[in-house]
Parts: C-alpha cells; sequence; structure tokens
C-alpha cells in the first residue's frame, strides 16, 4: 500500500463542534502536511489503520506491566492488543524477543543501557559531531551524564565510517558496549564488522537501528538482530508505525530488558500506541510494504543523483537508504540558509553536520513521499526545485512555492481534506 486514503482522520467532527480552536490547529497541520512536501528524513505518513487504533479506547486503559502479569484489573484485551505486536515484531525482523512498550527511540536507548550497563561504564558510540543521537553521549542528555562515551567518526573523505578506528578506539578504551547506528549517516552499516570488534573487545554490541529498521521490516537494508545484543529503534521512520519505541533481543537479555522498560524507566504502557504498533508490523509484513521500502530506496537515489546534477555534494557520494545528506555550498548558500528558503518555497527538512567541515549540510529522506506515491520523475522534479528554491533570483524562488503545491497536490497524503 503505497498511497493511503482516508479523509477526516485527523480533525473528527466531533472535535470541530467541542473545540474549534483546537481543531483548526490539527486541521491547519494536516494543511500543512498535504501542501507542503515532507523531506523530513525521520517522517513518514502512518496509515489510517494506524491512527485508528492511536484514536481508540485503548487510549483510556492503564496497564503496567506486561501481558499476564498487570498491576491493573481489566487488562484482558489489551494484553491480546501487546501480544498481537510481540508476535509480529518477533517474526518480521526474525528475533527471539521483543519489547514493544518504549514511549520513543530514546526512551528504548535508556532501556537498553540500564539493562547491559551501570552508570560510569565506558560506552564507544558514533561522536555527535558525524551524526550519533543525543542519546550516544550528549552533554545534555542522561547518555552523556550518566556514561563515559568515547565517539568514533567517519572518514573525512569518504563520508564512511572508519571502521579501522572504531577498532582502534574499542582496543585503547576498553569499552562495556558499542553503539552503531546514526541520524544522519546515508550507508548501510556493517553490522559483521561491528560484531567482530565488540567480541575482540568484550564488549555489548547495541544497534540504535531507528533511521533503517522500516528498511529491515521490507528487506531494503541488512538486519541488525543477527549480529546485536540488542537493537532498539523507532517506530514511526520509514517503518510507518505510530511515534514510539521497541527493543529486539535474544531470549538472554529478554529478562533484563523487559525489567529496564518496566519498572525501571517507564510506567503504564501506552496501549493504543501498542495497538497502533501492532497495526504496523501487520501492515509491514505484507509484500507490498517489501515494494514500498524499495521504492524509498530507488526514489532517494534517484534524488541523491539528481541533486549532484544540479551542483550539491552528496555526503558518501549516494545513498544505500532512505536518507541523504548533501552540501549546499557549491549553490552559495550553508545549510541554515539553504533550510530556511526551502521552507519557504514549501521543502520541509532539517540540517546535518557534514563529514569534512564545521558548517552544515542538508539531511532528507524519501519515507514520506513516497507514501504518497511520488516515483523518480517526482524525486527529478524536486532535485530542480531545490536549486532553483537556493538561486538568488527571487521572483524565480516564490514561483517555485506554487509549483511545491501543485506537485502535492496530485499525491495528497490522506486524499481529500475538508
Ligand atoms: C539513531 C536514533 N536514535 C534514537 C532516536 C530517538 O528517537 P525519539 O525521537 O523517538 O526519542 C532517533 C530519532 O531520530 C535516532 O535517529
Amino acid at each position: 500500500m503505497a498511497v493511503v486514503t482516508a479523509p477526516r482522520t485527523t480533525a473528527p467532527d466531533i472535535l470541530r463542534r467541542q473545540d474549534p480552536e483546537m481543531a483548526e490547529v490539527i486541521l491547519g497541520e494536516a494543511r500543512r502536511q498535504a501542501d507542503s512536501l515532507q523531506l523530513i528524513a525521520a517522517e513518514n505518513f502512518t496509515s489510517p489503520a494506524v491512527l485508528a487504533a492511536l484514536g481508540s479506547p485503548l487510549a483510556n486503559k492503564y496497564a503496567e506491566g506486561y501481558p499476564g502479569a498487570r498491576h491493573h484489573g481489566g487488562c484482558e484485551l489489551v494484553d491480546a492488543a501487546e501480544r498481537i505486536a510481540i508476535a509480529r515484531a518477533k517474526a518480521l525482523f526474525g528475533a527471539e524477543h521483543a519489547n514493544v512498550q518504549p514511549h520513543s527511540g530514546s526512551s528504548a536507548v535508556l532501556a537498553t543501557y540500564a539493562a547491559l550497563l551501570r552508570p560510569g561504564d565506558t560506552v564507544l558510540a558514533m561522536g555527535l559531531a558525524y551524526g550519533g543521537h543525543l542519546t550516544h553521549g550528549a552533554p545534555v542528555n542522561f547518555s552523556g551524564r550518566w556514561f563515559d562515551f568515547v565517539g568514533y567518526g567517519v572518514d573525512a573523505e569518504s563520508g564512511i565510517i572508519d571502521y579501522a578506528q572504531v577498532h582502534q578506539l574499542a582496543r585503547t578504551h576498553r569499552p562495556k558496549a558499542i553503539v552503531c547506528g546514526s541520524i544522519s549517516y546515508p550507508r548501510h552499516i556493517d553490522y559483521e564488522t561491528f560484531r567482530e570488534i565488540a567480541d575482540d573487545v568484550g564488549a555489548y554490541l547495541i544497534a540504535d537501528a531507528a533511521h533503517p529498521i522500516g528498511l529491515v521490516a521490507g528487506g531494503a537494508a541488512p538486519n541488525p538482530v543477527p549480529y546485536a545484543d540488542v537493537v532498539c529503534a523507532t517506530t514511526h521512520k520509514v517503518l510507518r508505525g505510530p511515534r514510539g519505541g521497541m527493543i529486539l533481543c535474544g531470549e538472554e537479555y529478554a529478562e533484563r530488558v523487559d525489567r529496564a522498560v518496566f519498572p525501571f524507566t517507564q510506567g503504564g504502557a501506552q496501549m493504543h500506541t501498542i495497538a497502533a504498533k501492532g497495526v504496523a508490523f501487520g501492515e509491514a509484513a505484507a509484500p507490498a510494504f517489501t515494494a514500498y521500502a524499495h521504492r524509498v530506496v530507488a526514489n532517494a537515489r534517484a534524488l541523491a543523483e539528481a541533486l549532484a546534477t544540479e551542483g550539491f555534494l552528496i555526503t558518501t557520494g549516494g545513498t544505500d537508504t532512505h536518507l541523504i545528506t548533501a552540501d549546499p555550498s557549491p549553490l552559495g548558500v550553508e545549510g541554515r540558509t539553504a533550510r530556511g528558503r526551502l521552507a519557504a518555497a514549501g521543502m520541509v527538512l532539517d540540517t546535518c553536520a557534514l563529514p569534512y567541515a564545521d558548517g552544515r549540510g542538508i539531511r532528507l529522506g524519501t519515507a514520506a513521499v513516497t507514501t504518497q506515491g511520488m516515483g523518480e520523475a517526482e524525486m527529478r522534479r524536486i532535485a530542480a526545485l531545490f536549486a532553483a528554491a537556493l538561486r538568488e533570483d527571487v521572483a524565480e524562488a516564490r514561483g517555485v512555492r506554487g509549483e511545491v503545491r501543485s506537485l502535492t497536490g496530485r499525491f495528497p497524503p490522506y486524499g481529500t481534506l475538508s
């Protein structure tokens, strides 16, 4: 299912009648999502079925604990929902154990550290300046406060992870855990090599697969489950589920992981979100999702190629995934200025670190536009619109907003919004 069609799931009439002020905000956001290009690499459009589960009466239910062992009564049906979600996650990713309760990707990482580490332990992860996440040792995050993080980087020339440096840092610092995963790495991660390095120094291997996990579900990216001790992930990126997290691991770590999620780092599970995760896992197991995941990558490759033709410097020279990072400086702008001008023209994306420079680049992804049904021809059009929006010619840049509207008008994410 590439194109989702179901109007009115975002602003039901009842909300409009009861609380027009909030309804107007929600409807306005739905319009914004529909008439601009959503190129933030971490975003997607969930299906109407996922939205229905999120807006269901399961939102009312308190359910601390796990299926069959809750601290509240009346949990028989939400137990069934969680068991379905767990079974589907295990089957989808070939994991012996799945915990579907983490409220977010960060909560999943927190619980994974809690399961395997003690405060003060040394952890080797991608440095923040190269695309590590906040939970990979940022001083402003619990991870940087409670653990001793050492950062590895990417090769300045190629932008590829410097595996020799990872190995050397691992031998020097003897970390308790090595984390592989990034917010902006466009290439497949070599999990086998990370496993070998972790084994060489006796470290746990944690894969933070927040970004590629949807591609893994669709068979378009390598699966970290056979290699990592614990895999943490989000459910709302390419995977197209609700905003949330999950943890996958072998039986060996199952009990530690479950106790680290509840009661160590979380309270009551969000049963509506867990049901929605289950719906998304069901969708991701269908052949149409496999086709979708491969189209996401084909679109990202086409977009990267077309952006290169327009003069952008594509880091790593391309992409294996949904994600592209690029340096717009050959067009006369740095990343923050580019993001502002593109946003003004209706093309929404992020800035990111560049492997070789202090200036910022741009980070974008094709998950959402592919869900809308766009293909490689539209990717080439988007690259041309990028270049036009960034050119000095203001009149031309202004015209781009209209062109973005006519493009998005042909690919509405949820049918016609009223
Ligand atoms: C690698 C990585 N880890 C963790 C997270 C955190 O996810 P969340 O924003 O749901 O907490 C992200 C989010 O983008 C991520 O990219």
